[in-house]
């Protein structure tokens, strides 16, 4: 088999994590203080993958190519592909042709997470040589997802996001392909939501007496597309942390797995773990609880937090309830306004959601 290539999408408008994404990529929020994208990034290398295509919006294209580089740091190389509209990931993978050559190939969605990586998997791909191996997982909601139905150990049909599901088996955005998949991606029409679904072109596959081999996953899948499944994929990176303590400590406790990277003060304040801080946060006067990831530049003072995201450069002050399951951007205020007169006072931008006591 040719040498693999590696294509990550992350193109998406990534709605569903608004406002975030008005002036971000959703790839490049942090799980555990990484963007996504990098995790994936990692998985393609540790896979032995070293030529990876990144498919990128015109609005977030060069946030994603300064945050990514040339791909050095990670041992590989990156060549940027531009897509012009968000037109389904089988239109992704047509916009990739030139880049794929006739090369098979690891399809990766950007906003992906998968615990276990990709190793094996590659493995099983490059000794069978199926035409397309597919990634399954039990899900709880298949009709948010594409679904797969199995006639024993063979994929008998795709459908995506159906509104009646014939089983809980559902598409995880990890797909291995072989050349074939360009002609199916060109074969097929636009679904209900005006895009060439992925789904559709290996149903195309399947229909044509090509082998699509299925893969269960057994470790943990995220697809980080929801605020609740960044915050849980927050969770289960942050489960796996070594300890590692470089900052200063004040008067202060830290607790179980706890990442405090140099250059933090903690002042009169407990961390309790599994818990990371960047470089350069103050935290005074403080709780941060399991489950949070504090970015770089960061104040916390007179706050308690617990299983949040703050991202960089933010600051949270003089909170008199606990903060929590809450995903704050870069650049975010958040304090006590003056005593009189009593009122909340917020700016804030479009989508943004604020629960209050
Ligand atoms: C896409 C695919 C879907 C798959 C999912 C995995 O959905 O179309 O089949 O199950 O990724 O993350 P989308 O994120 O475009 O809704």
């Amino acid at each position: 088999m040719a040498d693999l290539k590696g294509l990550i999408l992350s193109g998406g408008k990534g709605t569903r994590l608004r406002p975030i994404t008005h002036t971000s990529a959703k790839q490049l929020v942090p799980v555990a203080n990484k963007p996504v994208l990098f995790y994936g990034i990692e998985s393609l290398a540790e896979a032995g993958i070293r030529d990876i295509g990144i498919i990128i919006a015109p609005g977030t294209g060069a946030e994603i190519r300064e945050a990514a580089g040339d791909g050095e740091r990670f041992g590989v190389s990156i060549t940027y592909i531009e897509q012009d509209a968000p037109r389904g990931l089988a239109h992704a993978v047509i916009t990739a042709e030139d880049f794929l050559g006739d090369s098979p190939f690891v399809m990766y969605l950007g906003d992906n997470l998968l615990r276990d990586g990709i190793v094996e998997l590659v493995t099983q791909f490059r000794s069978k040589q199926p035409d397309a191996l597919i990634l399954l997982t039990q899900v709880p909601d298949p009709e948010n997802y594409g679904v797969a139905e199995l006639d024993g150990d063979r994929v008998a049909r795709l459908v995506e996001k159906p509104k009646d599901p014939s089983s809980d088996l559902a598409l995880v955005g990890v797909y291995m392909f072989t050349p074939p998949i360009l002609e199916a991606a060109r074969a097929i029409q636009p679904s209900w939501r005006g895009e060439l679904e992925i789904t559709d072109a290996i149903q195309h596959l399947i229909d044509a007496g090509m082998t699509v081999d299925p893969h269960i996953v057994r470790g943990w899948w995220k697809d980080t597309g929801q605020v609740q499944d960044m915050l849980d994929a927050n969770r289960l990176i942050l489960d796996d942390l070594d300890e590692r303590i470089e900052g200063e400590l004040i008067d202060s406790r830290v607790e179980g797995r706890v990442v405090i990277e140099p250059g933090v003060t903690l002042e009169r304040s407990t961390v309790r773990g599994p818990a990371i801080i960047g470089r350069g946060s103050r935290i005074a006067n403080a709780y941060i609880g399991p489950y949070t990831a504090i970015a770089e530049d960061v104040t916390i003072d007179g706050a308690e937090l617990e299983y949040s995201i703050v991202m960089e450069g933010s600051s949270i002050r003089d909170l008199e309830g606990r903060l929590e399951a809450s995903l704050i951007g870069r650049n975010v205020r958040i304090a006590r306004g003056p005593a009189q007169p009593r009122a909340y006072r917020f700016v804030v931008g479009d989508n943004a959601e604020i629960a209050i006591l």
